[in-house]
């Protein structure tokens, strides 16, 4: 997805939408652009690349104006280069977009027909064409977008700045999130309220098919029958502090790190500890009828689900179905009323999972979502909303967030169970420990982090590194391979390790180093035959397990990384922690852009 951001200000808005940028890079970092007004001109300057290059720019050629917009791209339409690159131009207008314009070829074909000339190969560019040829009419800037706007398919949050108005600003929005913010004598715009977390925590946040014009005295809103409306303004959280990397030399690192005390800042919404209960939220729904649950989630939200099916369906024998987002509704999947359907999200935007949530109340499901952004769309549409407490999230690779996924759903799953009756009192209270237990846990694992860096090495030069795991660790398997894909780039694959001698035993050979994550327990015993086979071909293992694993199975691996002997339940979200710091590590070790890994970006709002 992209960032935007708007302002008009009463001092000039450059710098300040540069910085706002940097807080939204996570959101995309292919090119950047600002546009800002001045004596009547649109004055823009644009760079490929990560935002420093657009810096540079402004350094000889700044971009002076108290009025102004600005963009950070993930590129969908379009190479990323400087051309592509947002703010899109006329004349007259200036505009940023994040989301995609699906009809935006019959669109471009009327336009050239009309005379128009296109200088990108963005879907966006049509937009600012269409309004400017409405303001080349004569129309009132709100005329044109007003006119605009019903024309458009897809998904979008724009910014919108026009030539002659200078003190003006309109944004809009329908599928991708926009924000207004009020500040003193200045109103802003922004894709999030992180991006203006410095500037205001005064925010309204826009509902879908409204647009805004904002001026500096502030901002009028009307919903899509252009009717003008109150959105209420809330106090955002988010402040400036929470998102710096502070002592870290990384976001994902400070993030790994911060993961016992976001654990234990979620679980506190989520179990009695002095009652030795779990409890939830109130729901608008009766649980116990809940016969079908239906995950479904994209990248390392996907892999929470995994792990929590085999919790739904061992504590509270409720049978689940597991989707990745994108291929959820083009299965045609059976939706029988009344079912409850989950989706988990870090950001509560991503287009493929928001799709499905809506094609899921569509079928008469219970929407229940487990985000990390209660202010999200995720969240807005939800019957049953359980956030993740694990604050903002600004590496690319997710992490933290996954590991509070983890705390929710164990919760959720041991509710339903006990609600079912499929859970005894003192089970409950022993769910209760071990979770509460989680956050130490935690600690401990990360105790490990000095004995990983110094052995990323021996995984660093591999071009190929597999991952094996069994039960709820198979997930966290995928999760490793995931990882280590996203931020050092070498190809990696997880699999279930009783399913390796099906396929993949094939690529053992001594330049394949191959990951194990075997905790001590039931599975234990059946995963190390599987390290055998391994073994038996000459590969590289490293195994991750605790002490008693270790000095049963340790002996002859490359390498072995210990993890503190936990309950079964808690394994997935301390085993979290040794894959997150070998991805970590081996990407430092290659020299890799850890935070910003190349393609990626943190929250994709296209499908
Ligand atoms: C992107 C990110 C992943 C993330 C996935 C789902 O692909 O790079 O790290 O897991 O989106 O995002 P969500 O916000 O829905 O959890």
């Amino acid at each position: 997805m992209c960032g935007i951001i708007g302002i008009v200000g009463k001092e000039a808005v450059s710098d300040r939408l540069v910085d706002g940028l940097k807080r939204m890079e996570y959101r995309g970092y292919d090119s950047a652009g600002v546009c800002t007004v001045e004596n009547s001109q649109l004055i823009r300057r644009r760079a490929e690349g990560k935002l420093f290059n657009l810096v540079n720019v402004l350094k000889s050629d700044d971009a002076p104006g108290h009025t102004g917009i600005a963009h950070t791209r993930w590129a969908t339409h379009g190479a990323p280069t400087t051309s592509n690159a947002h703010p899109h131009a006329t004349g007259e207008v200036a505009l940023v977009h994040n989301g995609i314009i699906e009809n935006f070829k019959p669109l471009r074909d009327e336009l050239i027909k009309r005379g128009r000339q296109f200088e990108s190969e963005t879907d966006t560019e049509v937009v600012a064409h269409l309004v400017s040829e409405q303001v080349e009419d004569g129309k009132s800037p709100e005329e044109a977008v007003q006119a605009v706007l019903p024309q458009l398919r897809g998904a979008f949050a724009l910014a919108i700045a026009f030539r002659s108005h200078p003190g003006l600003l309109i944004g809009a929005r329908l599928g991708s999130p926009l924000v207004v913010g009020y500040g003193d004598g200045e109103t802003y715009l922004g894709s999030d309220a992180l991006a203006l977390a410095p500037l205001t925590q005064q925010i309204s946040y826009l509902e879908e098919g409204d647009w805004v014009v904002v001026t500096e005295d502030g901002a009028t809103i009307y919903d899509n029958q252009n009717k003008a409306v109150e959105r209420e303004v809330t106090t955002s959280g988010v402040s400036a502090a929470t998102i710096e990397k502070g002592q870290y030399r990384h976001y994902m690192q400070k993030e790994i790190f911060e993961q016992p005390t976001v654990v234990a800042q979620t679980l506190q919404s989520y179990i009695r500890p002095l009652e030795q209960q779990v409890a939830l939220p109130q729901m608008g729904f009766d649980l116990e009828s809940i016969k079908r649950i239906t995950i479904v989630a994209c990248g390392t939200s996907y892999y929470a689900g995994m792990v929590a099916k085999y919790w739904f369906e061992t504590f509270a024998r409720v049978p689940v179905d597991l989707d990745v987002a994108s291929e959820f509704r083009y299965r045609e999947p059976v939706l029988e009323p009344g079912g409850l359907a989950l989706f988990i999200s870090q950001s509560g935007e991503t287009a493929d999972t928001l799709a499905a949530l809506r094609h899921s109340k569509e079928n008469d499901q219970k929407i229940a979502v487990v985000v990390n952004v209660p202010t999200s769309s995720m969240a807005r549409e939800a019957d049953l909303l359980l956030p993740t407490h694990a604050g903002p999230e600004i590496g690319v690779a997710s992490t933290k967030a996954f590991s509070c996924q983890l705390a929710v759903l164990a919760a959720l799953a041991a509710h339903l169970a006990v609600v079912k009756g499929k859970m005894s009192r003192e089970e409950e209270m022993d769910v209760v420990r071990h979770l509460t237990e989680a956050p130490a846990a935690l600690n401990a694992a990360l105790a490990y982090d000095e004995a990983i860096a110094d052995m990323a090495h021996l995984v660093a030069p591999a071009r190929d590194v597999l991952y094996l795991g069994r039960g709820p660790d198979y997930p966290l398997a995928l999760e490793g391979a995931l990882k280590l894909k996203e931020i050092s780039y070498i190809h990696a694959e997880g699999y279930a390790s009783g399913e390796m001698k099906h396929g993949p035993i094939a690529l053992i050979d001594e330049a394949v180093p191959v990951i194990v994550l075997a905790p001590s327990g039931p599975l234990f015993e059946k995963t190390v035959s599987n390290m055998q086979e391994v073994r038996a071909r000459g590969g590289k293992i490293v195994l991750i397990s605790d002490a008693d694993g270790l000095a049963e199975a340790g002996e002859g691996c490359m390498a072995t990384i210990e993890m503190p002997r936990v309950h079964p339940l808690i394994a997935p979200l301390v085993y979290a922690v040794p894959v997150q710091l070998l991805a970590y590590h081996v990407a430092v070790a290659k020299g890799t852009d850890v935070d910003q890994p190349r393609n990626l970006a943190k929250s994709v709002t296209v499908e």
